[in-house]
């Protein structure tokens, strides 16, 4: 299963494409960018009105500007408050928005994933891409829009305005600021590279601890308390080291940079009082022109950590439309499979599931008929899982093909083929719900509850079910670990007769039954698999003895076909089976 992408994106396909996320919030957008044009624009008129303070109020005494100012600020600061809330608020808006979408496509997109991509994916990463990339993404594009547009916007203002007052100065401000905006970068470099240790070594410290919780019994029997206390001294020994140098570095960063603006500051000070480069500045206009100085350093800062930003989100991005570029289930069909389902035929059919290496299923040939119990047995690992599986396209056949009704079941709907199997798999699944939620599954709380209540009489359910406290109401708990293995099984396989499907497939579904449940379950199956076609994966040969016909696997290949008595006649392999079955129990 490749999940990189054979042709690489290019990184500004990836943004323009994060972009296109944006575009349905025109509105808000709009919103955003008057609020960062007011607010950019409030800062450049702080630093202008700097001049008629000094000048006028101050030097002049002007009666006039002795009004005006101190009504100019209050006016200036409920411009750049309102501002500042508008484009914070709809910037924020819009990137939570984005997130939401994001989440919403990739999840959608995990469901409709072949089975295939799961075996090879942790789970860990693709919750973390729902959760953390999308995230990452939709800030960075927020940012830097943010950025782009506001901190730009100021500059600009700024800049003009200490051109306005002295382009002799400004001049000069513009050799000696790239200087320290480069030193600034390089501590903040730094910085940058500390906290992301930070967050590996405190990675590595909630994983120490999730190993101790979910470990906690082998670590008992084997004595691992000292090794597990010891994993966890380095790595939280190693996390107080990063976050102390951070808090080093942190705690130098405002210093030196102030220090740094200060020279700036001292430099430009002393050019302008010393008369020597620019023509002499009025109080006023000097005390503008340094506020605007002093008010440009953030902005250009940020600027400067806009490229960085993008290509965060850029990554961030790459992985998440590389989730939403793979390719989902191939569900082309166009025919409605309906029942009665009258002939199942498997047709030299072989399956590989990774390339290079070798089949495990091959010419399998297999006709089963409406209402035929087919028992399927063979040495763990022969491949019967395998072959169930192809029947609700869990996974795709590699060679052959399978017809019900005359018709290859790619030619169905998935919908219409899956709806007409009931699967009972090897591994139950039960969701964090109820046990009545569990067996309703997918019926959307519109079953019959009498209906219900007969599937868990028949599956031999009903009765420990009564015995929990909360009865059909008990919580499962996560993956059904609340329940016994026993009990996990007849919930599922209550949950499949509930489904009332044509079809139905029992892959060891009582294997971890005892022989006295088994033989009760058995019993309710009994009826309910004479009225429809059952795939059933024996566990313990003795339940399969009554069953139509039986198949026997031995690596990937079908080598014996016959019913029981035919069998034990002629067969070999079933015979040794059965020989090795009679003598273990
Ligand atoms: N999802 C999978 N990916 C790769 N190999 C698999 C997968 N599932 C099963 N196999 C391999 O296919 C073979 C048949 O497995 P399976 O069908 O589970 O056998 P059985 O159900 O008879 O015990 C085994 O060798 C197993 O390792
Ligand atoms: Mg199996």
């Amino acid at each position: 299963m490749s999940e990189v992408n054979q042709d690489v994106p290019k990184a500004s396909d990836t943004y323009r494409r994060l972009l296109t996320y944006i575009k349905p919030f025109k509105r808000q957008f709009a919103y955003a960018i008057a609020g960062m044009i007011g607010y950019a624009i409030t800062e450049a008129s702080f630093a202008a009105l700097m001049k008629p303070l000094l000048d006028g109020s101050f030097v002049e005494q002007d009666s006039q500007a002795i009004v005006f100012v101190p009504l100019v600020i209050i006016l200036i600061f409920i411009i750049r408050g309102v501002a500042g809330f508008a484009s914070t608020y709809y910037m924020s808006w819009i990137g939570w928005s984005v997130i939401k979408q994001l989440r919403k496509e990739v999840f959608a997109k995990y469901l409709s994933l072949p089975t295939r991509f799961y075996d090879n994916a942790s789970s860990g990463e693709l919750i973390s891409r729902i959760t953390f990339n999308s995230q990452r993404v939709a800030q960075a594009a927020s940012s830097t829009l943010t950025i782009m547009v506001r901190d730009s916007l100021t500059a600009i203002g700024l800049l003009a305005l200490m051109f306005w007052q002295s382009w002799q100065l400004s001049l000069c401000f513009l050799v000696i600021g790239p200087i320290i905006g480069l030193i600034v970068d390089r501590v903040s470099r730094q910085f940058r590279a500390v906290s992301r240790n930070i967050q590996d070594s405190m990675g590595d410290v909630s994983h120490v601890i999730q190993e101790a919780v979910d470990g906690s019994r082998v670590i008992k029997i084997f004595g691992g308390q000292a090794t597990e206390e010891n994993h966890f001294e380095m790595a939280n020994e190693s996390n107080r080291a990063f976050n102390m140098r951070e808090t080093a570095i942190r705690a130098l960063n405002v210093p030196i940079i102030q220090m740094l603006v200060a020279i700036a500051l001292a430099i430009i000070v002393y050019l302008a009082s010393s008369g020597g480069i620019a023509e002499r500045l009025s109080v006023g206009e000097f005390m503008s022109f340094v506020t605007a100085m002093l008010l440009l350093f953030q902005p250009l800062r940020r600027l400067t950590s806009l490229n960085s930003q993008i290509q965060n989100g850029i990554a961030a991005g790459e992985t998440l439309f590389a989730t939403l570029d793979l390719e989902s289930e191939i569900d082309t069909g166009v025919k409605q499979l309906e029942p009665p389902i009258t002939t199942i035929y498997f047709k030299d059919v072989g399956l590989r599931y990774v390339s290079g290496k070798p089949n495990v299923l091959q010419n399998v040939n297999l006709t089963i008929k409406q209402g035929e119990t087919v028992a399927f047995v063979g040495e763990s690992g022969s491949g019967k899982t395998s072959l169930v599986n192809l029947l609700p396209r869990l996974y795709d056949l590699t060679e052959g093909s399978i017809e019900i009704n005359g018709v290859a079941t790619t030619e169905y709907t998935m919908a219409s083929l899956r709806d007409a199997i009931a699967y009972v798999s090897q591994d139950v699944m039960l969701f964090n719900d109820t046990i009545a939620n569990n067996i309703a599954y997918g019926f959307h709380g519109e079953h019959d509850p009498s209906a219900l209540l007969n599937a868990c009489k028949t599956a031999h359910a009903h009765d420990f079910i009564m015995d929990f406290p909360d009865q059909y109401e008990t919580m499962v708990g996560e993956n059904g670990v609340m329940l016994s293995g026993g009990q996990r099984q007849r919930v599922a396989i209550a949950r499949a007769i509930l489904k009332n499907a044509p079809i139905l497939i029992l892959d060891e579904a009582t294997s971890a039954l005892d022989t006295e449940s088994e033989r009760k379950v058995q019993q309710g199956l009994e009826a309910l698999m004479s009225t429809r076609t059952t795939l059933v994966v024996a566990h313990r040969l003795s339940t399969i003895e009554r069953a139509d016909k039986i198949i026997v696997m031995d690596k990937g290949n079908v080598v014996e076909v016959g019913s029981h008595r035919e069998l034990l006649a002629n067969g070999s392999h079933y015979s040794n089976l059965h020989q090795l079955h009679s003598d273990r129990t």
